[in-house]
């Protein structure tokens, strides 16, 4: 029978004949979990009232661009936690960060080299890399899918109207060595979008909405785990205070000012430009996730 103090054991019995065990396991503890919430703060029926409002305005604002979920996600650190748990570095695996709401355009496929700076203004940067595994094998033909936001802090689905898609998005393929290198500009820091529920949340807070400049990158290969991480830009604001807890010391990089003629001609770039370095190493597939 359902009563206060057995209410979790009520609904947890519910779900006894579930036929998928992981799906018994899950219901049971976010029931549990649940129930302890609302008896932890007594909550009220106008609070709970308020919370179906704010999750059903947080759906509303859901969209083939939008991602307000994903958005709630990070910016209560779920993401983080399921991304740093699942994906544990392993025998020096470069750390991976949040994937975050706006990986929702397929990046172009670009030649090595190419510029994913269709429409930007910006210091113009390049970035170069290899992915090796944990034994040190480079990885050739690994796909580096990378995508960031302007010199504004935007990306592009946030200006439909005045950027291009695709813009600051490519998908490139690492050479025999596992190398890869593109042009670009340094990306600025930016806030997540604040016109909505999640936005509300923050200002309720008193926390504001930067995320520390940087470029997504997604490296993917047969054999290897994918790794969904950031190259976060050394000096940016907010590394220490990223609103979705995105940082990893380890993926903060210096992007330099180069001034070398030979560099730039080689690479297409005016001189002087910016350059970072980023090398990869990537776990097998199947390796195990370790205890930290
Ligand atoms: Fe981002």
């Amino acid at each position: 029978m359902f009563d206060e103090e057995h209410s979790a054991d009520a609904v947890a019995a519910s779900f006894a004949a579930t036929p998928d065990p992981r799906l018994r396991e899950i219901l049971t503890a976010l029931v549990r979990h649940a129930h302890a919430f609302v008896k932890d703060v007594g909550l009220t029926g106008e609070e709970w009232a308020a919370g179906i409002r704010f999750l059903t305005e947080t759906g509303q604002h859901c969209d083939a661009t939008r991602q307000e979920f994903i958005l709630l996600s990070d910016v209560l650190g779920v993401s983080m936690l399921v991304e740093t748990i699942g994906n544990r570095s392993v025998g020096g695996s470069t750390e991976s960060t949040v994937e975050g709401p706006f990986h929702l355009v397929a990046s172009p496929p670009r030649a090595l080299g190419e510029s994913i700076a269709v429409v930007a203004d910006g210091e113009p940067c390049l970035v170069t890399g290899s992915v090796v595994d944990t034994g040190g094998r480079p990885v050739a033909g690994a796909r580096i899918d990378v995508w960031q936001a302007d010199a504004d802090g935007f990306y592009d689905v946030q200006r439909p109207q005045t950027v291009p898609q695709q813009n600051l998005r490519g998908l490139f393929t690492a050479d025999g060595d596992g190398r890869f290198w593109f042009r670009t500009i340094v990306p600025r820091f930016y806030p997540i979008p604040t016109d909505g529920p999640v936005g509300e949340l923050l200002g309720a807070t008193a926390r504001h909405p930067y995320r520390a400049a940087h470029i997504h990158v997604e490296v993917s290969a047969p054999g290897v785990r994918t790794l969904t991480t950031h190259l976060f830009v050394d000096g940016s604001p907010y590394l220490d205070s990223d609103a979705v807890f995105g940082v990893k010391e380890s993926l903060v990089r210096v992007f330099e000012t180069t001034d070398d003629i030979a560099l730039a001609e080689r690479y297409q770039m005016p001189n002087p430009f910016r350059r970072v370095d980023f090398p990869i190493v990537v776990r097998p597939e199947g390796s195990s996730v370790g205890s930290g």
